[in-house]
């Protein structure tokens, strides 16, 4: 991934993005998450706030350095894309997040990584995005349903959309949650809404 897609923070980096707060009730509990391409580690910290044992997964030395010792996180420095060796196993995450970051020939270890039950929650940039600004090179960005394309056989997908947010910064995005699962008893809200 380039420069231009490191660039792309949201507007409140901190803050776990939307889509993962809505889906995180359907990780099982307890289970080991995955924070792929993590960055300074939004999700890694809020999957650890909720009891998840996390590996943060980054080769960004210094954004790692700052998950260090950070109760139930485990930074793991790795190039994803030069052949590093790959950080997970098959069938070892009860759920893997991803979020703006676009390596596509990763998809099928991402969805092997997934344990029975697991849930694969991801969210990057949308062909078209270009006219906000960055990420804006084609290669970093999605095609339309280029998400669903991918997981929508093997996983059973609880949550799809693709359009525009407004979060700080215009963005045109996609975004989609799915289970390795069968039973679609999975709650679409977490339990104890109002
Ligand atoms: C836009 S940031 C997103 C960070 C985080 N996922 C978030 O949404 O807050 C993209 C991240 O991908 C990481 N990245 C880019 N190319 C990578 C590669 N080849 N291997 C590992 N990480 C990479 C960058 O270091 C950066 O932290």
């Amino acid at each position: 991934m380039s420069a231009a897609q490191d660039a792309a923070h949201p507007a409140r980096p901190d803050a776990p993005s939307n889509w993962v707060v809505k889906w995180a009730h359907l990780v099982p509990a307890g289970g080991r998450v995955l924070d792929l391409a993590c960055g300074y580690g939004r999700h890694a910290r809020y999957f650890a706030a909720r009891g998840h044992p996390v590996v943060a997964c980054d080769r960004d030395s210094i954004a790692l350095a700052a998950l260090k010792g950070v109760r139930g996180i485990e930074p793991v420095l790795a190039d994803l894309e030069r052949g590093d060796p790959w950080p997970c196993e098959p069938d070892s995450f009860a759920g893997v997040v991803v979020t703006n970051y676009l390596h596509r020939p990763l998809f099928p270890a991402l969805e092997a990584a997934l344990s029975a039950g697991g849930v694969l929650i991801y969210e990057t940039f949308l062909l078209g995005n270009e006219q906000y600004g960055k990420p804006s090179n084609p290669a970093f960005l999605l095609g339309r349903d280029e998400l669903l394309a991918a997981f929508g056989r093997g996983l059973a997908v609880v949550g799809y959309e693709q359009g525009r947010i407004h979060r700080g910064k215009t963005a045109l995005i996609q975004r989609l949650c799915a289970m390795r699962s069968t039973n679609l008893s999975n709650d679409l809200e977490p339990p104890g809404c109002p």
